[in-house]
């Protein structure tokens, strides 16, 4: 039978309905419910109205009634689009030699950067690391993250990918929270592999990627498309094998050279992630094509770099997600509603375009078309802030969090106000 739940009165709802996929988005356009109920059926969405006129319907349904005294404002879960969260070790040291003239490239190149991180990451076994994605993830959900894609990336050989992917899945099955895998396996070529990125890359295709699939363990493939890590030339015969096997693509982009984009694009990528560099060249090219460009911008507060123009692609058409890229080196912080309002702030970005790209255009780029709004037949997944209205989460900047998580029409997550 099934579980009705009628929650209210809500002084504020943003759906995030009717809005468009890309282009720029004015908060007068945001749907919005004033105080309203919201009944759930089971995991799902199945009515928002005036709380009054659905009190009825919710005792004739015998919901259980969740009662909220104080104002509140309920929006739909975060959904982060682009993360690194299963790895060992810690690269505080890189961040320093950064802050202290180093970049990070050069940091790579020395052997610091990603490959310190897959020598760590080896070294931890499976649990560890399945705990590390746990502890992460959990981190991830009391900030109102309710999906949160992850990527492979820090194994970088057969048996290390396939580990590092077993472990989230793990990881996905002890925690609320939905993740999403990504295959990275072509992150950089490893320092171990003597026979360069070519040989690296057909190894992968014909060992690796047969076993993700055949284990169900990701239905996405990554690559870094950069100098120093693949050059376009390169990963177009592995995106190309990736595709023809059947897996959906995503792509680091134009992070510090201009290239990756054009990839994104020719491939028919869901996304093209980073964008720092791109130029009004990519800019268009990204807008008039299918993919959607995802903001990263904890990289650039890790980094100490400029922002993804995400401004620019907006007005030129362009749909915009924004993600966390939690990672060990250039985005240790993890924190995905404070970095989405500061880059609102340093790009100019209505607060509708930042509630956005971390929901409806997010699940886009995930391709899932469950979430990421709240309407009849979504997913039950929404955050509860103690605040009469919603402009104050963004103007906190992040600071202020969600007081109770709902994931699959079940409280994940309750701030316990008696500690
Ligand atoms: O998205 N740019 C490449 N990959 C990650 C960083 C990974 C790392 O430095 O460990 C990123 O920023
Ligand atoms: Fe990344």
């Amino acid at each position: 039978m099934a579980a009705y739940t009628f929650i209210g009165p809500i002084t504020q709802l943003l759906t995030m309905s009717g809005l468009p996929l890309r282009g720029p988005i004015a908060d007068s356009e945001l749907p919005l419910f004033e105080n309203c109920g919201l009944l759930l059926r089971d995991k799902q969405i199945m009515a928002i109205g005036n709380y009054a006129n659905m009190e009825e319907e919710a005792r004739q349904v015998k919901a259980t009634f969740i009662l909220l005294e104080e104002p509140c404002v309920v929006l739909p879960g975060w959904i982060d689009a682009h993360t690194h969260i299963c790895y060992a070790g810690s690269r505080a040291k890189d961040y320093a030699l950064r802050n202290s003239g180093a970049t990070y490239q050069e940091i790579a190149k020395k052997g610091g950067g990603i490959w310190d991180t897959v020598q760590k990451t080896r070294e931890a076994d499976i649990t560890a690391l399945t705990n590390g994605v746990i502890r992460r993830a959990l981190r991830h959900l009391q900030n109102g993250g309710t999906t949160i894609e992850v990527k492979s990336g820090y194994g970088l050989n057969v048996e290390e990918e396939l580990k590092m992917l077993r472990a989230i899945k793990q990881a996905n099955r002890k925690v609320p929270v939905d993740l999403i895998p990504t295959c990275l396996a072509a992150h950089i070529t490893p320092r171990d592999f003597e026979s360069g990125p070519v040989e690296y890359l057909k190894l992968l295709t014909s060992e690796l990627l047969p076993l993700v699939k055949q284990e169900g363990l990701a239905k996405r493939v990554d690559a870094f498309v950069e100098e120093g890590a693949f050059e376009p030339s390169t990963i177009r015969p592995y995106l190309k094998k990736a595709k023809d096997m059947g897996f959906q693509l995503s792509i680091h982009a134009d992070q510090f050279s201009t290239g990756g984009s054009e990839v994104a694009v020719a491939f028919g990528a869901l996304s093209a992630d980073h964008l720092e560099a791109s130029t009004d060249k990519e800019i268009k090219l990204l807008s008039e094509s299918s993919v959607i460009s995802m903001a990263l911008p904890g990289a650039s507060i890790g980094l100490g770099c400029g922002f993804t123009p995400a401004r620019k692609i907006l007005d030129a058409g362009g749909s915009l997600a924004i993600a966390s890229d939690h990672n060990p080196g250039s985005a240790p912080m993890g924190d995905l509603l404070t970095q989405a309002c500061i880059l609102g702030a340093f790009e100019k970005l209505s607060n509708a375009e930042v509630l956005a790209g971390i929901t409806f255009r997010a699940a886009a780029a995930l391709d899932l078309q469950d979430r990421g709004k709240l309407q009849q037949g979504f997913l039950a997944d929404f955050s509860i802030f103690y605040t009469p209205h919603f402009s104050e989460i963004l103007y906190h900047q992040g600071s202020l969090k969600p007081d109770r998580v709902w994931k699959n029409g079940q409280e994940v997550f309750a701030v316990d106000n008696n500690k």
